[in-house]
């Protein structure tokens, strides 16, 4: 029980990644709150963490907007009282690049909001409580996509080295206070992310021709990843749990790489 009484925050908690974070970390004895623009998935997942004796909140929330996220946070303040660990874990692929001449200005414009505007949202929202409080752990969800470039995913590759770079500079901004800040690059998951991608990709780029979405989704496993197997949302919770827990008190500004060895740094 190593988040015992702690009231941890889970952005987009109601499906894949999330859900493994939200359930880890109700194994581990916290109280969870899902904000989610999916509110019937985020109740579903409510439901499994009740059933582990936690408390949870559901709630319709979009990431990008700052009213949205500070109408959450006042709503879980009144319910929790307090706010132990955010987690931003929402985001979204957005349309594949590569010629990176396919993506639209609307490509970069939604692919920033929903992954490092939304980061930033949170942060400003919930840091003023941590700092009163003077403690707080935020575990930012980035990508593997950030540090190797990918060209599949233009946006979304720069949107999340952006994420990781935010994290930095919050953590030394907030490190006089006792909070820690942390990134999780996860690797490559069989998520609704990735089935929707490896779907598009198969469908529209001449690379994967007469694939299936599982097929593309097996090719990049094998073709980045030296451990030769899939990540799973297990992994990226208990990656979460560890940063957000007292044993991981001594580290901020880190980008953890749960992915199998595909980045080595
Ligand atoms: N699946 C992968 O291989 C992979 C790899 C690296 C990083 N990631 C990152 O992990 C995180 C979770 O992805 P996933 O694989 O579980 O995908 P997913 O699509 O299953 O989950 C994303 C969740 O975010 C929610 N969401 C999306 N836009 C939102 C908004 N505007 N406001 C509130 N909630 C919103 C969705 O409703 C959903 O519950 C994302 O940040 C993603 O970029 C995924």
């Amino acid at each position: 029980m190593r988040l015992a009484g702690k009231v941890a925050v889970v952005t987009g908690g109601g499906s894949g990644i999330g859900r493994g974070i939200v359930l880890a970390m109700a194994r581990e004895g916290a109280d969870v709150v899902i904000p989610d623009i999916q509110v019937l998935n985020a109740e579903k997942v409510a439901g499994e963490a009740k059933g582990l004796g936690r408390k949870v909140l559901a709630m319709k929330t979009d990431v990008t907007s700052a009213a949205d996220v500070k109408a959450m946070v006042d709503r879980t303040r009144e319910t929790f009282g307090k706010i132990d660990i955010l987690v931003n874990n929402a985001g979204a692929a957005g349309p594949p690049g590569m010629p990176f001449t396919n993506n639209t200005e609307e490509d970069w414009d939604r692919t920033f909001a929903v992954n490092t505007k939304s980061v930033f949202l949170t942060c400003k929202a919930i840091t003023p409580h941590f700092i009163d409080r003077k403690a707080g752990r935020i575990v930012n969800i980035a990508s593997i996509a950030g540090p190797i470039s990918a060209p599949t995913m233009p946006p979304y590759s720069v949107a999340k080295m952006g994420v990781i770079t935010l994290t930095r500079i919050i953590a030394k901004e907030l490190a006089p206070h006792g909070i820690t800040v942390n990134a999780i690059c996860p690797g490559v998951l069989w998520t609704d992310f990735w089935q929707k991608l490896a779907a598009h990709l198969a469908e529209s780029n001449p690379a994967f021709k007469g694939m299936t979405a599982r097929q593309v989704f097996d090719k990049r496993v094998g073709d980045i990843t030296p451990m030769k197997r899939e990540q799973t949302p297990e992994d990226i919770g208990w990656a979460a749990v560890f940063l957000a827990s007292d044993e991981a008190r001594n580290i901020t500004g880190q980008a953890l790489n749960v992915d199998g060895g595909v980045v080595m740094q």
